[in-house]
């Protein structure tokens, strides 16, 4: 028989944002100073560099700190979605949007983080925020941490090192639940909880520098994190009825340079290592072979007794993931070609295009992906980051004709059907960037996501008009098919 080509009833088809990236208006409203503010963007770095541009020093938090204007800063200007957002939503529901995942950023409520008292015009945005979704007909999906703390507890905590900041997030947790609880049913913990590796500062705010064993305050950080975690899905299950709540991490999928089973275990490392983060948060419990990896480093975590109580009491509801492309592993890389990836790079796949960026696009690794973590837990799985950054040209009509994107979306949807025809539980598809905004490794604008484009540069010119790119009636037409 031929098989339908549409996705199950209730797909939740959207796309995703986060409030450092789009919102702006970075010291409105009683809004606190926060890690994102401290981003620049920094002419002729090359994409290569992005990564070491990322991890802040000393010496450039303290100008940051110290620096008022938004010039140079363009996370502090996003694209300035705090004012724009009923136009915003507007366009998602023209496209037909179930969901749009968002972020809530913590400044806004606790402006320093360590307050008793939330910060009342930060909760009346949201308020408004979801208010205008739910006109629009688009749930939220909600993300508790995307890439940004107080600046306050990097510069008083030592960031997510110290313990005392799992109470500061959980209080901050239980203030949005009680708040939004009928406005808000699907949330995420935080974003990329295995980025914290990576980038110690954006995800941990973490300054190398301030530490002696940096590792070791990595694997402290995200120790307490993996806690917070598990509080918040406990909190969110009592305070919010009704409500599923997920964690949220890279999917790096890794594949062996050749079948030398050195390159084989070279690829079941990286992927294991990448599982190690979804064992925690799903099976409730650091897993077997995280105990060598701790040995061979030396690193000791400090945990309270009540802690692996808590981790294996409050598994979350579901998985949501980014996927943007595959890595490869080999044993021995030295003199191989390289390429760049999400916040990672790898040996080059000879099978595979890269993007604008030298990141490899691979629609079939997305089908291997879900059913990968499909097979792990058999938990739901929501993809919430998928996209090409692309340069996008506006032509003498006004007009954007960015069929690139439309191709690497249709290539993703196909895989995706057939993972769920592979049994894959699939509650839905956020497509990062729905609307251009402020790149998270390069500060750039010009590297777009989006369905509609948003007249600015990177230099920060333009007028912020927003436009419907090609690729958002093709996408309004793949919703309103449910993907046939
Ligand atoms: C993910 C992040 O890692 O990738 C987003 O969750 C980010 O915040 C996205 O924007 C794309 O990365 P970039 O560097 O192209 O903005």
């Amino acid at each position: 028989t031929e098989i339908k080509r549409t996705f199950p009833e209730g797909f939740l088809w959207g796309g995703a944002v986060a409030a450092n990236q789009v919102e702006g208006a970075w010291n409105v409203d009683g809004k606190g100073i926060s890690t994102a503010d401290m981003a620049i963007y920094k002419r002729n770095v090359s994409k290569s560099d992005y990564k070491k541009h990322n991890s802040m020093t000393e010496e450039h938090i303290q100008k940051a700190m110290q620096d008022t204007s938004d010039h140079d800063y363009p996370k502090r200007q996003g694209i300035d979605f705090y004012h724009r957002y009923p136009e915003d939503l507007a366009l998602f529901g023209e496209m037909g949007f179930k969901t749009l995942r968002v972020s809530i950023a913590w400044t806004r409520i606790f402006p320093n983080g360590d307050e008793d008292k939330p910060n009342e015009a930060g909760l009346q945005f949201y308020d408004r925020l979801f208010d205008e979704m739910h006109k629009n007909g688009i749930e939220p999906l909600v993300t508790l941490s995307h890439y940004e703390m107080p600046m306050y507890l990097v510069n008083h905590y030592g960031g997510w090192t110290q313990r005392k900041v799992v109470d500061f997030f959980i209080h901050f947790c239980k203030t949005v639940f009680t708040r939004y609880k009928n406005k808000v049913k699907h949330w995420i913990t935080f974003n990329e909880i295995d980025s914290i590796v990576r980038h110690p500062f954006t995800s941990g705010g973490i300054i190398p520098e301030r530490f002696e064993n940096v590792e070791q305050a990595v694997y402290q950080g995200l120790h307490h994190q993996f806690v917070a975690s598990a509080l918040a899905v406990k909190y969110c299950h009592e305070i919010v009825p009704g409500s599923k709540i997920g964690c949220m991490l890279t999917r790096l999928t890794t594949y062996p340079h050749t079948c030398n089973p050195q390159d084989m275990l070279a690829a079941f490392k990286a992927n294991q290592f990448n599982y190690f983060f979804t064992d925690v948060q799903v099976r409730g419990a650091y897993p077997h072979y995280m105990k060598r990896f701790f040995h061979e480093k030396g690193i000791v975590i400090e945990k309270l007794e009540s802690d692996d109580e808590i981790l294996k009491t409050h598994p979350v509801d579901f998985i949501s993931f980014s996927y943007y492309m595959s890595l490869v592993a080999s044993a021995d890389s030295e003199g191989m070609e390289k390429v760049s990836g999400n916040t990672i790079g790898g040996v080059k796949n000879p099978y595979l295009e890269t993007s604008d960026w030298g990141w490899q696009v691979d629609p079939v690794g997305l089908r291997l992906s879900l059913n990968e973590l499909y097979s792990r837990y058999e938990v739901p799985l929501f993809i919430v980051e998928n996209g090409l950054g692309a340069y996008d040209k506006v032509e003498e009509d006004g007009s954007i004709q960015d069929d690139y994107r439309i191709d690497y979306f249709r290539a993703h949807f196909e895989q995706m059907h057939e993972a769920i025809l592979d049994g894959v539980e699939l509650m839905g598809y956020t497509s990062w960037g729905a609307i251009d905004l402020v790149s998270y490794s390069s500060s750039e604008m010009e590297k777009r996501y989006g369905f509609i484009y948003v007249d600015k540069d990177n230099d920060g010119n333009g007028t912020l008009e927003r436009k419907r790119k090609k690729s958002f009636y093709w996408y309004k037409d793949v919703i309103s098919n449910n993907g046939l």
